[in-house]
């Protein structure tokens, strides 16, 4: 790979242990990807910014490089965090967890990071344009921030991404180049999408065929709002490994197909159709839990926006969940203080749900929904079910929110205004 001085000195160990190491990770995955050179990026995502994931030794890690003066040169954001920093007691986490995550946040914020412990950092005013750079972890952001907003990153490792926020850089591979964002299998859609678990179900569906392609969606409205297009981004990600895809008309790089192909054919063998049947099989097969079994209710995977909670807050107006039921919205901490200023969390709390912040189910220790009580889900989030049904232990059923609202609460008459 051909470095710059700089860099090199930094390989070289001329400016420290820290950056050294962080140079050897870069290196070598841009060796093993045939990566010509470094890029700069302007921010990073840190997908490694739970004590769950990376155990006692990854955080120790992170800890000795804070303790050793180590610094982030750009901008770096964390994803989520393995419990609610403010309810994690309520919620039945233990002592020994929180200090980890504590001792974890820490030493990444005084390296600089923000700790903003969500994976949708765009919510709070991370924004990349289009055409920019990053090393970003964390499966439906990425998808979210090629596709959607026309920046470019990889799926980067939590240590991957840490080491571009070190050093600044990343390898030059993959979905930061030209030739590999082009679209090379092609879904079309001849069935009306409702709502964003059709989204979410589409995506799955897409994910499965594409692998680690690039799918061109074709035959979604121009109407489809910013949160039908996150859940089909969250869930193309979870089914399959994709990085970047294409909504013909919508996304900014595929303003025709031909320009989303790059002028390349896409050949009959990679042609699919989502129709009815696909719709209604792949719903189907999110649903493995009877609906009258349900003991708990989780929106906001990805985590949710401030319109999505004032959305759910007018569900709930004047409801309240049934017996046995409880329901979770997880959301951004920064959001969850703007829906308290708004009055949404009198609303949704009066119902008996909770705004929980920061964190996300899939990143919990192991079974601590079974060890809460919980067998049976329900959620609006095709991603979610994929994984919280073998870390904890859970079987889900699939809903749109306003359906899961009117199933699993009761009228009591007690409008907030
Ligand atoms: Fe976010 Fe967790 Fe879903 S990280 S995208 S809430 S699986």
């Amino acid at each position: 790979m051909n470095l710059t001085r700089y860099e090199k000195e930094m390989l070289d160990g001329k400016h420290g242990p820290v950056l050294q190491k962080a140079m050897e990770l870069l290196v070598g995955v841009g060796d093993c990807f045939e990566a010509e050179h470094l890029i700069p990026v302007s921010s990073a995502l840190l997908a490694c910014s739970e004590p769950v994931s990376i155990g006692k030794a990854g955080t120790k890690y992170i800890k000795d490089m804070a303790a050793g003066g180590a610094r982030f040169v750009i901008p770096v954001l964390t994803d989520v965090a393995c419990l609610d920093m403010w309810r994690w007691q309520e919620m039945g986490f233990g002592e020994e967890i929180y200090q980890a995550q504590k001792g974890l946040s820490d030493a990444i914020a005084q390296m600089g990071g923000i700790t903003c412990n969500t994976c949708t950092p765009y919510y709070l005013g991370h924004i990349p344009r289009s055409g920019e750079h990053l090393a970003w972890g964390e499966s439906s952001a990425v998808v979210y921030v090629n596709s959607v907003i026309g920046a470019r990153t990889n799926n980067e490792a939590g240590f991957t991404a840490l080491a571009a926020g070190l050093t600044g850089k990343t390898p030059a591979y993959g979905m930061h180049l030209d030739q590999n964002r082009f679209g090379n299998i092609k879904i079309e859609i001849t069935t009306p999408l409702n709502g964003e678990t059709d989204y979410g179900a589409l995506g799955t569906f897409a994910g499965k065929i594409a692998q680690d392609d690039v799918p061109v969606f074709s035959g979604i409205p121009e109407s489809a709002t910013h949160h039908e297009l996150l859940s089909l981004c969250a869930a193309v990600a979870t089914s399959g490994t994709v990085a970047h895809m294409h909504v013909v008309g919508i996304t900014p790089e595929a303003p025709t197909e031909k320009a989303a192909i790059g002028g390349a054919a896409i050949g009959s063998a990679d042609m699919h159709e989502f129709g009815a049947k696909e719709l209604d099989e792949t719903r189907t097969s999110l649903s493995a839990a009877n609906p009258e079994q349900i003991d708990l209710i989780i929106f906001g995977c990805p985590h949710l926006s401030i319109e999505q909670v004032k959305a759910t807050a007018c569900l709930l107006n004047g409801r309240k969940l049934k017996s046995g039921v409880d329901m979770w919205l997880l959301v951004p901490h920064v959001v969850k203080k703007y829906a308290e200023d708004m009055g949404y969390d009198t609303i949704i709390e009066s119902a008996g749900a909770k705004l929980v912040s920061n964190t996300c189910p899939t990143i919990m220790p192991a079974d601590h929904l079974q060890n809460q009580g919980y067998r049976h889900v329900a959620t609006n989030s095709a991603k979610l079910i994929y994984y919280i049904e073998p870390t904890q232990n859970v079987r889900c059923y699939f809903g749109e929110s306003a359906e899961l609202v009117e199933r699993f609460t009761e009228n009591k008459n007690i409008e907030i205004t």
